[in-house]
């Protein structure tokens, strides 16, 4: 009976619940707030309320005779009041007047009480949507509406950028409701690094708003591979896109050049923001140009691969492989924030995702129980892209991100505690290049978690069981955990010995305690390790 799995099944949650804040609907008059909000207040259950139609029954009077007989700043005084009142009230869509959140103590009263999101469309399709109401928008009322809509949305534009922006044009209300309640459901962490705070969004449809999530004010260069690039740069919305051609093979110093020369080619400059858009390959690379490129430029994360997600994106190491080895010059660089799409991860192949698991179980390992009674308990739904619900994946990579936040944290340049992420890498990186890199990254450190947990019980630091507690965590998220037996014992060990993190003659590990609780030693001796090598299948 496989008695770990069950419990973990009966006490997991993954749900995160819903978040219950205030929805406030922002934007020019015809952008669609009230179907919008009467289509979001439906589906969440929260109550309906349109500023303005709340304050024609106050004033016992309609906006129009408002205008005409008191005159705008009557408006606005009862716009405030209403502002005021409504900043009391919880669960609510709250449809606002376009002038409305332009002031910004009404924005400060309703802001502080949920999400605001700013309704877009063009003049023109302003115009077109709001042909039959001229007489009854008073701020249309002249001689030629559609100039004054430009002119008004003109003067509003800097106001109104303050706001998450969501197009509407082209769009059916319900897509329009869903992209906000995405957002609404994003998940914010935030890290802090010797170069500042920044934040890690994980959530749905969040591409789009990159420039946005991530505060760019000047133009921005996506950098992305030749797989992801065609899928999703054009969704955010780039100043320029530059394209590498995907695989680690290209993660390179010859890469890096032909960037900078592009971006010299573009007048990119210090103003200039680069985003990574990619798997860590990408992630690596764009860092590493933005580390260095004039000195320096601002850098924002985009990771498409759940390996990336998980891993790459947070802790600001960058760099490029060299011929002798991988990731041998590189840089600290923090990215501005990490932008992490959820939505990208069905177009990434299997192979890729379990890879990103095994770095997902890694930590659960380190820190973080739960999450690894959520990779144990869920795997089946984890690897189906089409049946992975939502929330679980949101906690799969929250959970993961904040294991990764507090360990770089407390050690943003590697002196200490940073060591425990190498948990299963020792014997993962003697593995993949012993097989000359026909092992795979995340299936050699599958491979080295198992082969960590038995040497842990062999010395004595933990529970017997837990090396095939963690040999079937591996198993159900598809990664192999046997080490190929063409594989010597003996060369895996000489490989291990010159592990570049060794720091003194002695072969220092990672081992697990118990799920959750890692420790760094120096004890293992030789023949051990070569023990537990040919334990776990090693000739
Ligand atoms: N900086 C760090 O702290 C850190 C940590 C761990 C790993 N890394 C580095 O990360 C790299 C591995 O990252 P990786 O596994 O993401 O590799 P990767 O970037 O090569 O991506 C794997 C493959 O998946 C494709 N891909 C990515 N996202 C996709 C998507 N959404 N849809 C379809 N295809 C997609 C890529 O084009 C590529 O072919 C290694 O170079 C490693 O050294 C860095
Ligand atoms: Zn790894």
């Amino acid at each position: 009976l496989n008695t770990h799995t069950f419990t973990a099944l009966s006490k997991v949650d993954y749900n995160l619940g819903m978040v219950r804040e205030n929805i406030i609907l922002t934007g020019f008059m015809g952008t669609g707030k009230t179907a919008v909000g009467k289509a979001l207040a439906a589906q969440l259950g929260y109550k309906f309320v349109d500023t303005d139609a709340l304050i024609e029954q106050r004033a016992g009077q309609s906006i129009a005779e408002i205008f005409r007989v008191e005159g705008e700043s009557a408006f606005r005084a009862w716009e405030a009041g209403v502002a005021e009142e409504l900043a009391g009230g919880k669960e609510m869509i709250i449809s606002t007047g376009g002038g409305m959140m332009l002031d910004r103590e009404n924005a400060a009263h309703l802001a502080q009480t949920g999400r605001v999101f700013c309704l877009t469309a063009s003049a023109a399709e302003i115009v077109r949507r709001l042909e039959h109401e001229v007489e009854v928008r008073p701020l249309l009322a002249v001689p030629d509406p559609a100039a004054r809509v430009s002119e008004l949305l003109a003067q509003r534009a800097s106001g109104y950028a303050q706001f998450r922006q969501i197009n509407t044009e082209g769009r059916e209300i319900a897509a329009i409701a869903q992209e906000i309640r995405a957002l609404m459901e994003t998940e914010t962490i935030a890290v802090s690094s010797p170069e500042g705070p920044y934040e890690v969004a994980i959530g749905s449809q969040l591409l789009p708003h990159v420039g946005q999530i991530a505060g760019i004010h000047g133009p921005f260069a996506i950098i992305s591979d030749s797989n992801v690039g065609p899928l999703f740069a054009e969704q955010c919305k780039g100043d320029w896109l530059l394209t590498i051609p995907a695989g680690e093979a290209n993660k390179t110093l010859a890469t890096a050049n032909a960037l900078y020369g592009q971006l010299l080619d573009c007048g990119f400059d210090r103003q200039g923001t680069i985003v990574a858009l990619g798997g860590g390959v990408v992630g690596d690379v764009a860092g590493f140009v933005a580390a260095t490129y004039m000195r320096g430029v601002d850098f924002v994360q985009c990771p498409t691969s759940l390996l990336a997600m998980v891993d790459a994106s947070v802790g600001g190491k960058t760099g490029v492989d060299l011929p002798e080895g991988k990731n041998l010059v590189g840089a600290f660089k923090q990215p501005r924030a990490v932008i992490a799409d959820l939505d990208t991860l069905v177009t990434l192949p299997a192979v890729e995702f379990s890879a990103g698991m095994a770095e997902v179980i890694k930590s659960g390992i380190i820190a973080d129980p739960e999450l690894f009674a959520l990779a144990e308990a869920y795997a089946p739904q984890l690897m189906d892209p089409s049946g992975r619900a939502h929330e679980l994946l949101t906690s799969v990579v929250s959970k993961s991100v904040q294991v990764k936040r507090d360990i770089v944290e407390a050690d943003p340049f590697e002196h200490g505690r940073r060591a425990w992420l190498n948990l299963g890498h020792t014997f993962g990186h003697a593995i993949e290049q012993v097989s000359g890199y026909a092992v795979r990254h995340g299936d050699a450190v599958a491979m080295g978690l198992v082969a960590a947990a038995h040497l842990s019980a062999e010395l004595g630091f933990c529970d017997s069981a837990l090396e095939s507690r963690i040999g079937d965590a591996a198993l159900g998220v598809r990664l192999p955990i046997r080490i190929p037996e063409q594989l010597e014992a003996e060369a895996l060990l000489a490989a291990m010995s010159t592990d570049k993190k060794r720091v003194t003659g002695r072969l220092r590990f990672v081992l697990p305690r118990a799920i959750g609780e890692v420790f760094v030693t120096e004890e293992p001796q030789p023949e051990q390790v070569l023990a537990t090598l040919r334990h776990r299948g090693a000739g």
